[in-house]
């Protein structure tokens, strides 16, 4: 046990590690062109901050939290999602004094006690925007069309955007009266855990993978035909913006997500490179988030993806990234007595922005040789007694063999010249 890892949690080890630090940075560019700026927000919250935002009636709330007490008996949970965070912080620094349009953007580690598959973690991250403060369906279409962008600067493609409208408090009460009639009769048909959505959540049925609920599903009514007015005319006037823009979306009456706050847009981007867990994203409108975590009624929307998803498509795409280019210089000594001097010429050429090695295990120099030949340096230093006593090192150069002595205050613009020349 102890040197394994928990289920549903990895390690990112060194040789994946720079389309961590690739696609960081690209979330990261395009995000803030989007005019979104980042929030960090902690690992845990209290417990009631997701069972208020999210839904108790949700399956992360009721079954996926890892929720634990703190010494004083409080409850606290580490965050399942971004959101309901981002709304506290939002709320508690009162962000909206700076402008009436609050747009961030968050990546970071999430949590949830699934059943640990392919493409689903129990810890596993995201990065996220929202925009909080406009009811628009402009701001609809631009958190679509920034996700759309972060995937685009990736190189993914084969992407697939699902839209749909949720409603509001107006018009869902009848279209989840209407639902929950189709589903009375035939209540028998349905699995378990979709009898148990119908006392809590009908609108969750809709999502059920199993084909015993499918083929139910298949012919319930549509949302699209319960939309107050003023949910149709956000969807339609969104569809019109996404239509100008090039985006283009299959509208899917049955996508409904798998949180409690979200009210007309709801949308998904499916991966047609991935297997079961195929949502590399996902989002839409929460107008009535704010006020359920105490703030005055504020409208907002926002999406958030799943890095290691979209990791997993990158390398099925076969999609390159840049990598490290490794360490320039590795200076070898002949022994112990040049060690000093060998430790203060690396760290002088680290000080440089020459990335530098050198021997920390007492090896001969035919094996310090092997290493630099491992670590693929194109230049080794070596020191030896006379080159001490005459301060001076020989430079190697490892692609043609060739060796030159340098005075030792000759050894950084040298390399300098050489490395820059190199780049
Ligand atoms: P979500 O759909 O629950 O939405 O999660 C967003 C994305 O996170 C998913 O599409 C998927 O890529 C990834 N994801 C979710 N669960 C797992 C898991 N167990 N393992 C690996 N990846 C996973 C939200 O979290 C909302 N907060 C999105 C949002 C922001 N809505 C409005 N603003």
């Amino acid at each position: 046990m102890l040197a394994r890892l928990p289920k549903g949690t990895s390690d990112i080890l060194p040789s994946q590690i720079d389309y961590w630090y690739y696609l960081e940075n690209i979330i990261k560019k395009v995000l803030q062109n989007y005019g979104y700026r980042e929030i960090r927000t902690p690992a845990f919250e209290h417990t009631e901050l997701f069972v208020r935002g999210i839904g108790e009636a949700t399956d992360i709330a009721q079954k996926e939290m890892f929720t634990f007490q703190d010494r004083k008996g409080r409850s606290l949970t580490l965050r399942p999602e971004g959101t309901a965070p981002v709304v506290r912080a939002y709320l508690e620094h009162n962000l909206s004094r700076e402008n009436p349009l609050t747009k961030l953007f968050y990546i970071g580690s999430m949590f949830r006690c699934e059943k640990p598959q392919a493409g689903r973690y129990r810890q596993f991250n995201q990065f996220g925007a929202e925009a909080i403060g406009s009811p628009l369906p402009i701001i609809d279409a631009e958190i679509i069309a920034s996700s759309l962008a972060v995937y685009r600067q990736l190189g993914l493609t084969d992407l697939k955007l699902m839209l749909n409208s949720v409603g509001c408090r107006e018009c869902r009460p009848q279209y989840l009266k209407v639902l929950k009639d189709y589903f009375r009769e035939k209540k028998d048909l349905l699995c378990a855990d979709c009898k148990q959505r119908y006392e809590q959540n009908p609108l969750r049925i809709l999502d059920c993978k199993k084909e015993q609920c499918r083929i139910v599903i298949k012919e319930c009514p549509s949302i699209f035909d319960y939309l107050c007015t003023d949910c149709a005319n956000h969807f339609n006037t969104l569809k019109y913006y996404l239509d100008s823009i090039g985006i283009t979306y299959q509208i899917n009456p049955l996508l409904v997500r798998g949180l409690d706050y979200y009210t007309k847009t709801a949308f998904e981007i499916v991966s047609q490179q991935l297997g079961a867990q195929n949502a590399v994203g996902g989002g839409g409108r929460y107008d009535y988030l704010v006020e359920e975590l105490g703030g005055k009624p504020t409208p907002a929307v926002g999406f958030a993806a799943g890095i290691e998803r979209i990791i997993e498509t990158m390398v099925k795409q076969n999609i390159k990234v840049p990598v490290w280019d490794g360490i320039k210089v590795f200076v070898a000594v002949t022994g112990q007595e040049q060690i000093i001097t060998a430790l203060s010429i690396a760290n002088q050429l680290r000080e440089k922005g020459i990335s530098s090695e050198m021997d920390f295990l007492g090896k001969s120099l035919k094996s310090q040789m092997r290493t630099a030949n491992k670590l693929l340096v194109p230049y080794v230093l070596i020191l030896g007694p006379e080159e001490l006593k005459e301060e001076k090192v020989t430079i190697k150069n490892m692609a043609d063999g060739a060796q030159e002595e340098i005075s030792l205050d000759n050894v950084l613009p040298y390399l300098q010249k050489c490395i820059l020349k190199n780049r």
